[in-house]
């Protein structure tokens, strides 16, 4: 039985508990805050979240792999904590193998020496399943009632952050489709493979983000932005864009409002992203020592992402087949940034870019075997 002082050291654990969950409202930091929470809190050496995958009927979760991390899954109905789900039951068991529902597929695997267990299941607040809470191996004796109970009160806080949590990456998942759609119909009449140079500009101008040291949200915003960043083209002829050959004066005149339509399009939107958006496509030719377009703005005047896409994007165009001109192989297209340091990009990027060029070139490497 507990005592009073055990009793206050739970409330307090609880509150924090509630703290710490509420504020991740990113699903993977949230399920690993969640086992570590409860594997201290009861005194166990292992915990996991599972939860369920309803297309496959499955359980899932993530698990250290040395360095990285890895998914885990199996049939909904496999094991203790498959048995907890779909009873919708607390199991305690304190000699795991010497009991029917346990598996020890995983032990086998692992080389791990499951001995008790205490499986409790996740309900969202209609009572369908999420998942289950699997803790392993108390350090001293076995869980006992206390525990039960305990759990199953983390379990309902945890619940509701899940849901949340899982609410919120649905919303930003159709939010950022949305964006690449829009993205793709500026682009699609002048590339072979718009969907391609879309995932080069994202995936190259958060890899350089991140190596600057911006913080996490931030890159991210900067994953999601930069697609949009030509958005406006769509209002250049076809006559203009598509021509094989080189612009005229006047053509090349017309081609040069493309940042500010796009700055048009998207000027006035509430989201924080369209609007980041829009600040990237008005100075995306804009040029460091302040010879670019539209309104020649100079160094650190010109916004921190559209310094760092202004790079990408050339650098994609570069090595990239246009109506105009054939493909540079990437150390061409490096060499020629490098050169432009300075004069058309802020050479703190160019850095940046240098540094992460063997990453790029991976990344490369990586979408041409199939
Ligand atoms: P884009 O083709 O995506 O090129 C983006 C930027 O990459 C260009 O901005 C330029 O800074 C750089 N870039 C692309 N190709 C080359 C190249 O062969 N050599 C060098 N040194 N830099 C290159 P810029 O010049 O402001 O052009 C903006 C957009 O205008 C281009 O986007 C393209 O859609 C169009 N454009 C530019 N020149 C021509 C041209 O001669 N013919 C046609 N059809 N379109 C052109
Ligand atoms: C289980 O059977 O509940 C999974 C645990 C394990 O196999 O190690
Ligand atoms: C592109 O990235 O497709 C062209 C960007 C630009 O207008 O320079
Ligand atoms: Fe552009
Ligand atoms: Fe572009």
């Amino acid at each position: 039985m507990a005592n009073k002082g055990d009793l206050q050291r739970r409330q307090l654990l609880l509150v924090q508990f509630g703290r710490k969950v509420s504020s991740e409202p990113r699903l993977g930091p949230l399920l690993e805050i969640l086992a570590e929470e409860v594997r201290q809190i009861l005194s166990a050496d292992r915990c996991s979240v599972f939860l369920v995958d309803k297309d496959k009927n499955e359980l899932w979760s993530k698990v250290a792999h040395g360095l990285e991390k890895r998914e885990l899954r199996f049939p909904i109905s496999m094991g203790v904590a498959g048995f907890a789900v779909q009873s919708g039951e607390v199991i305690n068991i304190k000699d795991a193998y010497n009991d029917t529902r346990f598996s020890g597929e995983h032990d086998k695997v692992t080389g791990y020496k499951t001995q008790s267990i205490l499986a409790v299941p996740l309900k969202n607040r209609e009572g369908r399943p999420l998942g289950v809470f699997q803790v392993l191996n108390k350090k001293r004796g076995f869980f006992d009632e206390q525990d039960e109970g305990f759990l199953q009160l983390l379990s309902v806080i945890a619940s509701a952050a899940i849901e949340n949590a899982q609410l919120y990456e649905d919303l930003k998942k159709s939010h950022l489709e949305t964006i690449y759609r829009l993205a793709m119909v500026a682009e699609y009449r002048d590339q072979e493979d718009t969907a391609k140079h879309l995932r080069h500009i994202s995936k190259y101008s958060a890899l350089i983000a991140d190596r600057y040291g911006l913080p996490y949200d931030q890159v991210e915003d900067i994953r999601y932005a930069s697609p949009l960043h030509d958005i406006g083209k769509v209002a250049i002829p076809d006559s203009i864009l598509r021509k094989p050959g080189k612009l005229t004066p006047e053509e090349y005149k017309e081609m040069q409002k493309h940042p500010e339509y796009g700055a048009k399009m998207l000027e006035g939107a509430e989201s924080k992203l369209l609007k980041l958006a829009s600040r990237i496509s008005i100075a995306h030719h804009e040029k460091f020592d302040g010879t670019g377009y539209p309104n020649g703005l100079k160094g650190e005047i010109i916004p921190l992402e559209a310094r760092i896409i202004s790079v990408v994007d050339v650098f994609d165009a570069l090595t990239t087949k246009r109506v105009y001109k054939k493909a540079w192989s990437p150390e061409e297209a490096a060499a020629y940034i490098r050169e432009r340091a300075g004069k058309d990009f802020d050479p703190a990027i160019v850095d940046v870019f240098t540094k992460a060029f063997p990453d790029i070139c991976e990344m490369i490497l990586l979408e041409i075997i199939p």
